[in-house]
């Protein structure tokens, strides 16, 4: 645990106490993320490569006889959420941010785990709407804290595929299993290679400060909040390119077929979507491979090409994003690209580490001259996945 983490688990000590009297059974957190390469590919058979960032997400727990899930969090001073446990289903959803932990308890109670009544704190220092995974890291720690204390855990591979059935069909949003993997799989110090097909996942050191390195996360604060559909377009499209080119999924096409089967597709939104993700899957390797090399410097033209593929064939970049990119290479970025989702949200550069300074001002600098709002700028350490902390 680091210095950081320790403000934030007394912060949420404090808000149980204070809230439903008495001490906690114990804490757990899980981390946000950051996707280093592999965009918009993990609900089509690809590879990803994301990171846990140390911002997270903490959850106060402990069980009570009544069956009723109450609710508080440091976000939300004053109001306190009390859902009869009874009523934990999808069709009760409220459109609001307790439905992640809702969805939780509900995705627990499909494989046979009951917890009946709880009392949670939650306080969290992932940025919303930033494109990390606020989402992820409520779900996952509110996972592990119900695993753990109904005397039922279980792996955390596991508990992000419930996390992502939570989202997928309690708060109805179609994500792929990209976010709750990373919230519980990613270890300190690296990032995590993750075949999304297979299953198949590796632990790849990675650490810019060793290679004069800093990765920047640069929140445009222009929000993602209106893509969902967007997002469940792609989606779709993907699944009717899989259906034309007949594969069992679209990242199974490689590059070397590629050619040949954008020739047989009319459409062109359609040989677009399918170059991006053929493309982007390629990228990730190519990364992976570079990583284990030490090439880190090699990782910049691969995030910058993803950054175009993303905006010109996958068409789910934005204005700010785009100028945050522009502006974080014309600065001295070795690479810089979108993460997460896209329409807004974060940008990540690959910047030496004495060009840092340079890039965040240019970047503020361009924004200041549109009349955006200031980017807020983190240089996350690589921390790990979900844990119990106290
Ligand atoms: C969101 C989704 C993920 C993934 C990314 C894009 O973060 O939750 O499953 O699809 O977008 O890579």
């Amino acid at each position: 645990m680091t210095v950081d983490d320790r403000a934030p688990l007394d912060v949420v000590r404090e808000l149980f106490k204070a809230a439903f009297g008495g001490e906690p059974t114990g804490v757990w957190s899980a981390p946000g993320r950051v996707n280093l390469i592999g965009e918009h590919i993990d609900y089509a058979g690809g590879c990803v490569l994301p990171f846990a960032i140390d911002r997270r997400t903490f959850v106060a727990a402990r069980l009570h006889p009544d069956p009723m899930v109450r609710v508080v969090s440091a976000q939300r001073p004053g109001e306190h959420v009390a859902i009869p446990y009874a009523e934990v289903d999808p069709r009760n959803a409220r459109r609001e941010w307790t439905d992640y932990v809702a969805g939780m308890l509900w995705a627990f109670r499909s494989t046979g785990t009951d917890v009946g009544g709880l009392e949670l704190a939650v306080t969290s220092t992932v940025p919303v709407g930033a494109g990390l995974s606020s989402s992820a890291a409520l779900e996952c720690a509110v996972g592990a804290a119900t695993a753990d204390i109904s005397g039922r855990p279980i792996p955390p591979a596991n508990l992000a595929r419930l996390a992502q059935s939570a989202e997928n069909d309690y708060v109805g949003v179609p994500c792929g299993l990209l976010d709750q993997m990373a919230a519980c799989m990613c270890r300190a110090g690296h990032a995590l290679f993750f075949d999304t097909a297979s299953g198949m996942m590796d632990h790849i050191p990675f650490d810019p400060e060793r290679h004069e390195l800093a990765l920047l996360v640069i929140d445009t604060r222009a929000s993602h909040a209106h893509s969902d559909g967007e997002y469940a377009r792609r989606r779709e499209t993907c699944r009717a390119a899989e259906k034309i080119l007949s594969l069992p999924y679209l990242a199974a096409l490689s590059p070397a077929d590629l050619p040949t089967a954008l020739r047989t597709l009319d459409d062109d939104v359609l040989r677009r979507r399918v170059r991006h993700v053929v493309t982007e899957n390629a990228r990730v390797h190519a990364t992976v491979e570079a990583l284990r090399d030490g090439r880190l410097r090699d990782v910049g033209p691969l995030l910058t090409a993803s950054h175009i593929s993303l905006r010109d064939d996958y068409e789910v970049s934005s204005p700010e994003l785009d100028l945050a990119v522009d502006t974080a290479l014309g600065a001295g970025a070795l690479g810089a690209r979108l993460t997460g989702g896209g329409f807004g949200g974060s940008v990540i550069a690959l910047v030496p580490t004495n060009a840092a300074g340079l890039v965040v001002d240019a970047v503020r600098q361009r924004f200041a001259e549109r009349g955006w709002a200031s980017p807020s700028v983190i240089t996350p350490r690589i921390a790990e996945g979900v844990r119990r902390d106290a």
